[in-house]
């Protein structure tokens, strides 16, 4: 009997060095309990394929946390596997020439063909794949409690930024904190993507923030925007300083908040709640941006690494992102509408269908546009120098005039 159990492990020591696990490290912000849902729909996945998820999450939205934690990485050779990323991001590791090359892959699965153009400006690089799209948020959302708005007399959905701030008031008059909100410069930014829609149409949004036309920033229709964004400030609660979004969603899903405005990752914090959109919470697009898309996509960077047995994982990774069943999966959960064109909206709730069809009338009408604060309007450098001036305005360190001014000066640099 101990023979054969000794045999039994030597047999298992040399077998186990060449059947050696594939593994993945996946660096990421979803720490959210909606995003951890969805982020567990692609770990199971993998698992499937019996490779092993190690998982590097790095908080806070937006990702200028997890770019930090990614620099330090590539910087000390030991980059991870694969990174979430955004938008201008992943063309700057692009120019860095440290990331793998997906072609390949990319043919099999047809990205080129089903992954809209407006996403393959940042996912290629001189030709090349360099990231796997995962999916298609968009900013210009506002999430409202049924019930609260119900209680406050608010019958019908706002369809102007007056009628908002109307209803917002009403809200407040009853009882509740108006519009949920976190303090963190990138969630200011995210509220500001939509008042710049609201306040000056797409011409605006385009010419003054993505081509960054002087004297478009420089005008009254952006010191409207400050202005607006002073009423909004008016109507969060005291203690908005520095909470996380997710947080802030809990408000409006708990019944303390009527609206909160953010990114269609806050509904997966209503889905994880088990809440229905129509029943529980209603989704709609910022007032007066209906038409408009302000979108950020979620992408999956591969750097290249030396080790072959990490590298054929990494290409198993990236092929299960753009699978259609998963995009569908994955998305349905995560809030966002999926990266590919040819995935059905059948399994998505009412706010997902509306999220796909938006997105791909928008795309067609050349309404569909990056988001400032997601890093899809403009390099890093620049939207955090504008995130400075949104954050210091909202809490009224400088006042309007300033902040066009400033914003113009952080612009040129
Ligand atoms: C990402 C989302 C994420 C959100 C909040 C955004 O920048 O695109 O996937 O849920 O930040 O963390």
């Amino acid at each position: 009997m101990k023979k054969q159990l000794i045999a039994a492990a030597v047999a298992a020591a040399i077998t186990l060095p060449a059947a050696a696990q594939q593994s993945v490290e996946v660096l990421h912000w979803w720490t959210a309990g909606g995003e951890a849902a969805a982020l567990n729909v692609l770990k199971g996945n993998l698992e499937k394929q019996g490779v092993k998820w190690n998982d590097m999450p790095v908080a806070g939205g937006g990702g200028e946390a997890a770019m930090t934690a990614v620099r330090a990485r590539v910087t000390s050779g030991n980059p991870p596997t694969a990174v979430q990323m955004l938008g201008f991001d992943i063309q700057d590791w692009g120019k860095q020439g440290v990331v793998a090359d997906m072609n390949e892959i990319a043919a099999k699965g047809d990205w080129d063909k089903t992954v809209p153009l407006a996403l393959q400006k940042f996912s290629k690089h001189n030709g090349k794949w360099i990231a796997a799209p995962v999916n298609i948020h968009s900013t210009n959302w506002i999430w409202a409690n049924k019930d609260v708005l119900a209680k406050a007399g608010v019958t019908a959905e706002p369809k102007s930024f007056d009628e908002f701030i109307a209803a917002a008031e009403k809200v407040q008059k009853a009882g509740f904190v108006a519009i949920a909100h976190g303090g963190q410069p990138w969630q200011e930014a995210t509220v500001f993507d939509s008042v710049v829609l609201s306040t000056g149409g797409i011409d605006y949004y385009k010419k003054a923030f993505i081509d960054l036309d002087p004297k478009a920033l420089n005008s009254p229709t952006t010191e409207k925007v400050f202005a607006r964004m002073g009423q909004i400030r008016k109507l969060v609660d005291k203690d908005f300083s520095g909470r996380d979004w997710n947080v802030a969603s809990g408000m409006v899903i708990s019944g303390k908040a009527g609206f909160q405005i953010m990114g269609d990752w806050a509904k997966g914090e209503f889905v994880n709640a088990k809440k229905v959109p129509g029943k529980d919470f209603a989704c709609y697009r910022f007032p007066g941006t209906q038409g408009n898309v302000a979108f950020n996509t979620d992408q999956f960077v591969m750097f290249k690494l030396a080790d072959a047995n990490k590298a054929a994982a990494q290409q198993k990774l990236a092929a299960a992102i753009m699978e259609p069943g998963f995009q569908s999966a994955f998305n349905v959960v995560k809030g966002s509408a999926p990266a590919r064109t040819d995935v059905s909206d059948a399994a998505f709730d009412d706010c997902g269908k509306k999220a796909i069809k938006d997105v791909a009338e928008a795309s067609k009408a050349g309404t569909l546009v990056g988001s400032i604060a997601h890093g899809h309007a403009v390099p890093a450098s620049i939207k955090n120098a504008f995130y400075d001036v949104i954050t210091r305005h909202f809490n009224g360190q400088i006042d309007d005039k300033k902040a066009v001014a400033e914003l113009v000066s952080a612009a040129k640099n």
